[in-house]
């Protein structure tokens, strides 16, 4: 297949590059040439003449979407638009990365047929994004995942970060949810692509619940983080938060 990645200096793009490279053509849009807010990324997309598009690009900073929402709006909802409309050009699937924030959190697990209910700027702008998929495209896969880890910047690095420079750590104890490692998800796309069965579909490490309290607990824990454990990608219902 012919696979367009946008978004592929992220965690989660790099490591779809590492894991769909070798079977099929990976090929990368990215800033700053191929900006999801702009409409020339319609053009974009249609020239690459893709079979799939995975459409990782977003503004992932859940405190800097509250700051900001224009910004937010600007590249979760219409840029998700634009590489829909891209899509719809070429005669592309789409594979859009949704998130868990688009629930409330008011309860542990979330399956699939459950009702959106975001509560904050981030997961609005990530089910806006949703609701264009829907509305512009017949075939698509929306994925939705949870506290991706990976390289690149994420809560695992900055527990630890954090923890170096100031040697004691404040961490929200009423967050909970599912860590989910970037190449498991990547490897699980990629055999989600080869079925065509499209829809929404909740992914993340299965068995890693963690609240953020007890997670940085862990990974400050002596010799913690020293070889970290490839887990299979899990279906399911989501924890919120
Ligand atoms: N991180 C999480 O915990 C998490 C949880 C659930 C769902 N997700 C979803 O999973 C997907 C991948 O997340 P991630 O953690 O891999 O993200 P990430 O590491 O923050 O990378 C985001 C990527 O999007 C690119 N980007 C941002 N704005 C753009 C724009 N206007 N035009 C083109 N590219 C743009 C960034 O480019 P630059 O390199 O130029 O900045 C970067 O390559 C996202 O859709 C996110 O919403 C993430």
């Amino acid at each position: 297949m012919r696979i367009v990645v946008t978004g592929s200096r992220g965690q989660l793009g790099s490591e779809l590059h590492q894991a769909l490279g070798t079977d099929h053509e990976v090929i990368s849009l990215d800033r700053p040439v191929d900006d999801v807010t702009s409409l020339r990324i319609i053009a974009a997309v249609e020239e690459c003449q893709p079979d799939v598009v995975i459409h990782c690009a977003a503004m992932t900073n859940v405190d800097g979407c509250t700051r900001d929402p224009t910004a937010a709006y600007l590249v979760n909802a219409l840029g998700t638009r634009n590489v829909a409309l891209g899509c719809q050009r070429a005669g592309a699937e789409m594979a859009y990365i949704s998130t868990n924030e688009v629930f409330d959190g008011t309860k542990l697990s979330y399956l699939e047929f459950d009702e959106p209910n975001p509560i904050n700027t981030y997961g609005k702008s990530k089910l806006a994004g949703e609701r264009f998929v829907l509305s512009l495209l017949n075939r698509f896969y929306i994925i939705r995942t949870s506290w991706l880890f990976g390289r690149g910047n994420n809560f695992v690095r900055k527990i630890i970060s954090l923890a170096d420079a100031q040697g004691e750590l404040k961490v929200v104890t009423d967050e909970v949810s599912s860590p989910t490692y970037a190449r498991d998800l990547a490897c699980a796309i990629g055999r989600l692509l080869k079925q065509h069965v499209y829809g929404v579909y909740h992914r993340f490490s299965a068995g890693l619940d963690a609240a953020a309290s007890g997670l940085s607990g862990e990974l400050l824990r002596p010799g913690a983080g020293d070889s970290p454990q490839a887990l299979g990608g899990g279906v399911g219902g989501l924890p919120g938060g």
